[in-house]
């Protein structure tokens, strides 16, 4: 089994190689070249990441994989290729794709997330799960991020590809995301093993709004210190830097990161309409339940004097019916 793996490995590493030549070096991979290029991924990124492209044809990859004397069998098995319908055979399984190849702690190759250029569905396919690739297990980038993480002591947890690309090129070399996947307690724990605190970094969206609520409890079971970074208008990291620039996200967006309960009491004021009694009775009854639970005291005054202001009523009677709930909960 492990000289199966050993041969599925050097497959990925050769795949990576061909795909990055087809990119850079032929007519095949122009078109690619410049939808990168438009979306603001320059030369020194895509030799970073080692960016490829899977041309259309059915067969690129088979052909060199059977010219090295590698199984087909045991390339469908690894996820590089697929078996035909109908008959018997194989074909590349990314065809057409951007390729972003998916490495493991040691550098190696071991998987790839492929996009459609422009949109069609599924935006990014990628590896199965294969002896080699466990999406449960695995963060994107970790080898290129891991002596920034230990030196920084901390992370930036993205929800793509891209936004891990770009954040680099503004300087944030602590960055990595999982793939596709909700974060694991098996993500967490091997985080644990690098880091003290997390930023969570996700799309500013609904989706990645509901996504950083239930990353927080995972990420705090683990005593990670945990930060929320919040982008503006449906913006992921990705854009924000191409709109904004480096320098603006780090010091506006993670600089600015805020604790977990600010992040819900944010949240929450973004779902509730003020205008109303109606809304402001129920915006109030949840946020008390956010801050009630808090230990400190004074960090407990500075999110009532805020919610004081907002609805309009006298810190006194804020603080009245913090400290029944806080009894109610004790
Ligand atoms: N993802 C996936 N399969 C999909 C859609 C998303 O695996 N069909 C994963 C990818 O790892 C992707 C991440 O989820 O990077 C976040 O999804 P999304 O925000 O939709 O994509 P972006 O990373 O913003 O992609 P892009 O900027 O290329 O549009
Ligand atoms: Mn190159
Ligand atoms: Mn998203
Ligand atoms: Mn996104
Ligand atoms: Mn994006």
């Amino acid at each position: 089994q492990s000289e199966l793996k050993d041969k599925m490995i050097e497959a990925h590493e050769l795949a990576a190689k061909l795909y990055h030549y087809i990119l850079m070096n032929t007519a095949h991979g122009q078109e690619a070249l410049s939808y990168l290029r438009d979306r603001g991924i320059n030369d020194k990124l895509i030799e970073q990441f080692q960016i490829g492209y899977a041309p259309t044809q059915w067969d690129t990859l088979v052909q060199l994989l059977e010219k090295r004397g590698f199984s087909l069998e045991a390339m469908e098995q690894a996820g590089l290729l697929s078996a035909k319908h109908q008959q018997s055979g194989y074909v590349d399984r990314f065809r057409d794709r951007i390729m972003f190849p998916i490495w493991d702690r040691n550098g190696k190759v071991i998987g790839f997330g492929g996009r459609i250029l422009g949109e069609g569905q599924p935006k990014y396919l990628n590896s199965p799960e294969t002896l080699l690739f466990n999406k449960s297990k695995l963060i994107y980038n970790q080898h290129l991020a891991r002596p920034h993480m230990k030196r920084t002591g901390q992370l930036v947890l993205f929800e793509g590809y891209a936004d891990v690309i770009q954040s680099w090129d503004a300087e944030v070399f602590n960055g990595i995301a999982t793939m596709g996947t909700a974060l694991t307690s098996e993500h967490v724990k091997l985080m644990k093993r690098m880091v003290e605190r997390v930023i969570i970094c996700y799309d500013g969206d609904n989706a990645g709004r509901a996504a950083a609520s239930k990353a927080i409890p995972l990420l705090e079971q683990e005593g990670l210190d945990v930060s929320v970074a919040m982008l503006p208008n449906n913006m992921d990291p990705d854009d924000y830097i191409r709109a904004n620039g480096a320098e603006r996200f780090r010091h506006a967006i993670l600089s600015a990161a805020v604790s977990p309960v600010k992040f819900q009491l944010l949240s929450l004021r973004g779902d509730h309409i003020l205008l109303e009694d109606d809304g402001k009775r129920r915006y109030l009854k949840e946020a008390l339940k956010l801050i009630a639970p808090i230990e400190s005291p004074t960090e407990r005054e500075m999110h009532l004097a805020e919610l004081s202001k907002q609805i309009g009523v006298t810190i006194e009677s804020l603080k009245q019916e913090c400290f029944d709930l806080r009894q109610k909960l004790l």
